[in-house]
């Protein structure tokens, strides 16, 4: 085995190990709950626009992009942009015809305006619409085309119906071994209260939706080794994988 594999194998050993270590996924749960209410994951940017996200995950999807070499990436939930921009700055660093396809029900004019004139723009399709409008799904399905592979990441409206219906909308653009990603699994883990003033909370959460979905859906499945990797991160079990076809 050379240098580089025996390194790569003692990662996997190691990945492994902390994933099975109760104690780290409390403590990493408990840092999560702590820093909620100082609205941690809001904090950041990339290439200058807000980006909310933990830097752990935005660390796990340059990995997924290098990995996938996806042509398109397809995101719903745009907020400020700083996602949309991260996916396309990898995708500009891959070179090409790749594209993002970026879906809000509602694109402030100024975020339109900052998006619109980012270096990054030319990599991205904004489509304004509820992900889940018929109307919004052909046009994602239509400026992808035959774009292949694809990642879907899912980042709108995190209550247990809308995640369900998106997962079942955008995973057929998901083929074998890339990734559909759905964000804020996390919310199933946190009290209540810190969603007060959203219909999503434990019970009612992406990580409900991503569960039923798994019941039917052969095609995928979790990728638990990014969990247990990442250990601080807004999606665990929320990294899918494509097995099938
Ligand atoms: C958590 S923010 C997205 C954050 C962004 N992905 C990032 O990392 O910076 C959620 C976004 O979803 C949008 N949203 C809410 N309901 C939606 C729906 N039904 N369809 C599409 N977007 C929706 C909101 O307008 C909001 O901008």
């Amino acid at each position: 085995m050379s240098e580089i594999e025996n390194f790569h194998k003692q990662n996997e050993v190691d990945i492994a190990k902390m994933g099975e270590d109760a104690d780290l996924a409390q403590h990493s749960k408990e840092w999560i709950r702590m820093t909620t209410p100082h609205r941690y994951s809001y904090h950041f940017s990339w290439m200058g626009r807000p980006i909310i996200q933990f830097p752990q995950d935005i660390l796990a999807m340059q990995e997924l992009v290098w990995k996938i070499q996806p042509q398109a990436i397809v995101e719903t939930g745009v907020a400020h942009g700083g996602s949309a921009v991260l996916y396309a700055s990898l995708l500009e660093l891959l070179g090409g015809d790749r594209k993002v396809v970026a879906v809000d029900i509602s694109i402030r004019p100024h975020n339109r305006v900052a998006i619109e004139s980012h270096p990054m723009s030319r990599r991205i399709d904004l489509v304004e619409g509820s992900s889940t409008e018929s109307a919004t799904v052909a046009q994602v399905f239509e400026k992808v085309g035959s774009r292949a592979p694809v990642i879907v990441a899912l980042d709108s409206n995190h209550s247990h119906e809308h995640v369900l219906k998106e997962l079942e909308l955008y995973s057929p653009l998901v083929k074998r071994g890339s990734y559909l990603v759905v964000f804020d699994t996390i919310i199933d883990d946190m009290p209540d209260a810190f969603f007060a003033d959203r219909p999503w909370k434990r019970g009612n959460s992406p990580r409900t939706a991503v569960d039923q979905f798994l019941e039917h859906n052969t095609r995928f499945v979790r990728d638990e080794s990014i969990d247990a990797k990442l250990q601080l991160s807004v999606a665990p079990g929320g990294y899918l994988k494509c097995i099938g076809d």
